[in-house]
């Protein structure tokens, strides 16, 4: 043991049951794999779990699109997820589901804890409600005219135009985008958790010093702002957990969602006996409790979370540590680039540990966005692991074979390059420990060009040559297989396949303790190539793949899922038709407008004339991509001020928003400035 055991418990943000897990999501789980696998190593006692977050709206919804019911839908995505975790070799000690019996349990103990505690308190809200689905609509379906710009079809909560943000009832003209109906106002009695009451606790615990930068200055942020009552009920329809003494109301889904770690931990004590919940969990606990989440989903972890556990006499977390996103090529991932890579495409063509290596090199402790270059991604892979560590075993074991019977030297002459490696484990340590993964893999790096600086420098393929020099022969290449196993100890939580194979090569199993060791007098396997180089064409195939598929997903569907969700508008006459002025137009230029979060700015010509339009494409788009193109816009919309400037018409394009907004575009030979008709 390198220090007295510790007893760890880390969670990572549980995923969504109703889509598949794709390259964003996997910096995460990795990222919390990696430090998992490191306090294993180190003789700790560490449980990783995770689950589905499998309850909600918009799971309820999806189930009902497929035409199945939602406990199907869930089941079916989480073998999905959990293949995708295992294949990318995050090794969860469980991963379960939201909705568990041991989740309804737990939830429905901290909400009556909190409601014995006066911390849950009642008031009668009006809300949008669908008449025809008989439904309350969450913000994001609804859609209508923004209360401040006018802009056609926004969401509920935040216009894409303008960038206001407003109360769903604001909404002009508004739809549900389930039914298309007219929704109309509602009241209804809504449960709220008495966030307020815990300021001080979570102030105290944002001054602990011990909370990421970005994270304690967002918090002092919402404090300044001011706390507010958390709305945790939904009314039926809703997939969830019935409130135990309100029948018809649900726990809203982040409700249950953190619940969901303990609820994950519980079934996996229960079931394997490897650990005691209530030692992790109860209020004295001396257990370390982690959750690794993504930049967006700080609130919910650092403010509700610790406040809810609080309040129902359990234990807070050690830490939250949130990561940021990852960008591919600089920019968000597009579908249409192809670089909106599923986690299952990128493993039908390249190996995880590759994209764990380089999410490692590049990872800190900090909330930083981090971009994954493909061309770096290949270069680096191949430099490091591939061309400097691997290429120190592969030059030595050949002669050990060969000339040594397969076995190392039994003691060194000269041990100062094994010193220095050794030496460097505990600060290679201390960076895994801050989450410093691009320090620890930078300094094992260093080391990898030291070794191969001294094999190069001792050239024992020329002291070969005289049978005189064997015993020294024999030390060097020793001295290389040490050096080589001694990296690879140190990056075995990053790479634990291409770990695995060096250890069947070494014919040792590796904990971090080994590196206080020397190999000597021992045999080893003949070598094997331990790891393959990425070929460029391997990336191109992820790309063509995630390409094909995005165009798949965006085909005309047969079902009737469209229209069901937005019916067609009542009729009109030709002659209202006609004051349409659609025209063609070609995308002169596109740029990203500073402040504006959805908002690009086109530069529109119609063949002689050119109309500057904010469009709110941006997250769908990137402006390269755009410019040179043709289009549709109406050319005859009155010109609208915005924030940012005037916008002189509007271009046409479907698709419900986000990544998936899709522009028009004539086909081949249509010239800027024809009238569409
Ligand atoms: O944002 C999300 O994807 C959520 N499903 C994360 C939940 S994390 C935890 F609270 F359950
Ligand atoms: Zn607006």
């Amino acid at each position: 043991m390198t220090t007295a055991p510790r007893k760890i418990l880390v969670t990572n943000a549980l995923p969504y049951a109703n889509g598949p897990i794709h390259i964003g999501h996997m910096l995460g789980y990795i990222q919390a794999d990696i430090w998992v696998r490191f306090q294993k190593m180190r003789g700790h006692e560490c449980h990783y779990v995770c689950a589905d977050d499998a309850h909600g709206t918009p799971i309820m919804l999806k189930a009902q699109q497929l035409g199945i019911e939602p406990e199907q839908m869930i089941a079916e995505m989480n073998q999905a997820h959990q293949a995708d975790f295992a294949d990318f070799h995050v090794a969860f000690d469980h991963y379960y589901s939201t909705h568990s019996p041991e989740n309804r349990e737990l939830a429905e103990l901290i909400y009556t804890r909190l409601r014995d505690a006066g911390h849950i308190k009642t008031k009668t809200i009006s809300q949008l409600y669908d008449p025809s689905k008989e439904m309350f609509l969450p913000d994001r379906f609804v859609k209508g005219d923004c209360p401040k710009c006018g802009a056609h079809d926004q969401y509920g909560d935040n216009c894409d135009v303008c960038g206001a943000t407003y109360a769903p009832t604001e909404l002009k003209n508004p739809t549900s985008a389930v039914s298309g109906a007219t929704p109309e106002l509602r009241d209804s009695e809504h449960y709220f958790f008495d966030l307020p009451a815990f300021a001080d606790m979570l102030k105290a615990w944002t001054r602990s010093g011990s909370l990421q930068d970005e994270m304690a200055n967002k918090l002092n942020e919402w404090f300044e702002a001011g706390l507010q009552r958390w709305d945790i009920s939904r009314d039926a329809p809703y997939f969830g957990f019935e409130i135990p003494d309100a029948p018809g109301k649900y726990f809203y889904v982040w409700l249950d969602a953190p619940i969901g770690y303990m609820g994950s931990f519980k079934h996996y004590c229960e079931t394997t006996g490897k650990a005691d919940f209530d030692s992790y969990w109860q209020k004295d606990s001396n257990a370390e409790l982690y959750h690794f989440i993504g930049k967006d989903i700080i609130y919910f972890h650092s403010l509700f979370w610790p406040a809810m556990l609080a309040g129902a006499d359990f234990r807070q977390p050690t830490n939250v540590w949130a990561h940021g996103f990852i960008t591919v090529n600089g920019t968000k991932m597009s579908k249409s680039k192809g670089t909106f890579i599923m986690a299952r495409t990128y493993l039908d063509h390249l190996d995880p540990d590759y994209l764990r290596y380089y999410f490692a090199a590049k990872l800190t402790s900090r909330i930083d966005d981090l971009d994954l270059n493909l061309t770096d991604f290949a270069q680096r892979v191949n430099s490091d692991l591939v061309g400097k560590v691997v290429n120190i075993a592969s030059r030595c074991a050949g002669f050990i074979q060969k000339k040594f019977d397969g076995k190392l030297c039994s003691e060194f002459t000269d041990t100062s390059l094994l010193d220095e490696f050794q030496a460097a484990g505990d600060s290679i340590a201390d960076a895994y420990e801050k989450r410093e993964f691009a320090r620890a893999t930078r300094d094992i790096m260093a080391l990898a060009d030291k070794a191969n600086f001294y094999i190069a420098e001792q050239e024992p393929w020329q002291l070969i040559k005289d049978p005189a020099n064997a015993a020294r022969v024999h030390e060097i290449c020793s001295i290389g297989i040490n050096l080589f196993r001694l990296l690879m100890i140190y990056l075995t939580p990053v790479v634990p396949e291409l770990a695995k194979r060096v250890q069947e090569f070494l014919q040792e199993d590796f904990t971090w303790d080994s590196h206080d060791q020397l190999l000597t007098n021992h045999a080893i396997t003949p070598f094997k190539a331990l790891l393959q180089r990425i070929e460029m064409e391997q990336v191109e195939k992820v790309i063509e793949d995630s390409k094909a598929a995005n165009a798949q997903a965006s085909a005309p569907s047969t079902s009737n899922g469209e229209l069901e969700n937005d019916p067609i508008a009542a009729e009109i006459n030709f002659d209202d038709f006609a004051k349409v002025d659609l025209r063609v137009a070609l995308i002169a230029n596109a740029e990203h407008v500073e402040g504006a979060e959805k908002l690009l700015k086109l530069t529109l010509d119609l063949g002689g004339e050119t109309r500057q339009v904010f469009s709110g494409i941006k997250s769908a788009y990137d402006p390269a991509e755009l410019i040179g193109q043709l289009t549709v816009m109406v050319a005859n919309l009155a010109p609208r001020k915005m924030r940012f400037g005037m916008s002189e018409g509007m271009v046409l394009a479907a698709g419900p928003g986000g990544k998936e907004i899709f522009i028009l575009n004539p086909h081949e030979g249509a010239k800027p400035g024809q009238r569409v008709m």
